[in-house]
């Protein structure tokens, strides 16, 4: 490379950590919150003033080019014009003589997905902790399940769910991949639980197991959006033979939060037991939340406005930004990798360095920590479309050369 452009290189990229830099730094110079709860109001022109600098400046960039961190992406400027659309009517999914529109615009965006996944119907809830509570909940009670069984590295909200539904839960030790090892266990009274998208290393447990007990749930939360993109839809190749599925909006389908969606192979039955009436209710509510926004109503205009292909070029942007990373990290000897990122999560440590050491010379943010056998690795997670992976890979560079 002749030496002006490498100069002219290094000087964009000195002014772009600059950049970079003053962003994350605390901002001091903006008006203080008021101490107390005010007797007066302040006014809404004069509060939005004071609060957004605290809001915007102040708030984690999930869509900075360098954020590879969370599972939590930027969402889609579409899902904002929805989402206020929803504040302002403040629509209530307990009824749907209280949201005629958002009640049907849920079933339509249900019956949009449920084929991808095998499954015949379903509900919106706030989060995946509450689709796998709902899940766990029908599998008890339509099917008498007594005992769940997942992998070592199910998400907690599996465990939340036993114990809130005195359920027994035994864990399957995992293999290098963290994906779930043969249960070898008499599988036909319980209820297995199977991760898609592993929120360790986004690991997808061996779908194979679906149907092998008396009720197979998947916790898609992570992983579920990729049945959508033709290229990647494979990963999840076994999952109708499920009971029940969950799938996060809020994660790879770029919703606002608080957005879920739990489906079941037969929502006639299933639903039977997961509604309950009261006598101030005109008909039973299904679920276990009582009131429910209207969340359909953003990914309902995502699907509309991006279709199929749409999400499925997001989801190849991000899964190559994650091939592209961890290509980098495995040519590299200064690193080691756990695990490939099958789902667009990698996990990997500084050889020559504690991982602590190396993150503190990164901007806050790039990326999450994750403890596997007692060691501290470092965590990226492409759920960032924006991530720049050359920006990410100089300020990897920079801080294996500090001392
Ligand atoms: C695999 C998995 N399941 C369930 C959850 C819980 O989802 P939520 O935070 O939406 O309740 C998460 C969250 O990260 C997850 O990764």
């Amino acid at each position: 490379m002749p030496k002006e452009a490498s100069v002219t290189i290094q000087a964009n990229l000195d002014n772009l950590y600059r950049a970079v830099d003053l962003m994350f730094q605390k901002n001091t110079d903006i008006a203080l919150l008021p101490e107390n709860f005010p007797t007066e109001g302040l006014g809404d022109q004069t509060t939005l003033e004071i609060l957004a600098p605290h809001v915007f400046g102040k708030a984690a960039d999930l869509g900075s080019p360098i954020a590879l961190a969370h599972m939590d992406p930027p969402t889609l400027p579409i899902t904002w014009a929805a989402t206020l659309w929803n504040a302002s009517l403040n629509q209530n999914l307990l009824h749907p003589a209280t949201s005629p529109f958002a009640s049907s615009a849920e079933e339509i965006v249900i019956n949009w997905l449920c084929p991808f996944f095998g499954m015949s119907g379903g509900h919106f809830c706030s989060g995946s902790t509450i689709g796998n509570l709902t899940a766990l909940w029908a599998a008890r009670d339509q099917k008498g399940i007594k005992q769940v069984v997942c992998s070592v590295a199910a998400h907690n909200s599996i465990e939340k769910a036993c114990k809130i539904l005195g359920i027994k839960l035994t864990k399957i030790p995992v293999d290098q991949d963290l994906r779930l090892r043969d249960p070898e266990l008499d599988l036909k009274e319980c209820c297995l639980v199977l991760t898609a998208g592993a929120t360790g290393n986004g690991a997808i447990d061996p779908l194979v197991y679906c149907g092998k007990a008396a009720w197979t749930h998947i916790d898609a939360a992570w992983a579920g959006p990729f049945r959508l993109a033709p290229n990647y839809s494979y990963l999840l190749d076994g999952i109708d033979g499920a009971n029940s599925v969950v799938i996060s909006g809020h994660k790879l389908l770029f919703q606002p939060k608080d957005s879920a969606l739990i489906l079941f192979k037969d929502y006639e039955e299933s639903r039977r037991y997961i509604s309950l009436g009261g006598n101030y209710l005109a008909r039973p509510t299904v679920g276990v939340q009582g009131s429910r926004s209207a969340n359909a109503i953003p990914l309902l205009a995502t699907l509309m406005a991006l279709g199929r292909n749409g999400i499925a070029m997001i989801l190849g942007q991000i899964m190559s930004n994650a091939e592209n990373f961890y290509q980098y990290l495995v040519s590299n000897s200064n690193f080691t990798v756990l695990s490939k990122p099958v789902t667009g999560i990698t996990i990997f440590r500084p050889n020559h360095q504690m991982t602590s050491d190396f993150l503190a010379k990164l901007p806050q943010g790039m990326f999450a920590t994750f403890l596997y056998e007692d060691k501290e690795w470092v965590r990226s997670v492409s759920a960032n479309p924006k991530a720049d992976i050359p920006t990410i890979i100089s300020y990897i560079e920079r801080a294996n050369s500090i001392k």
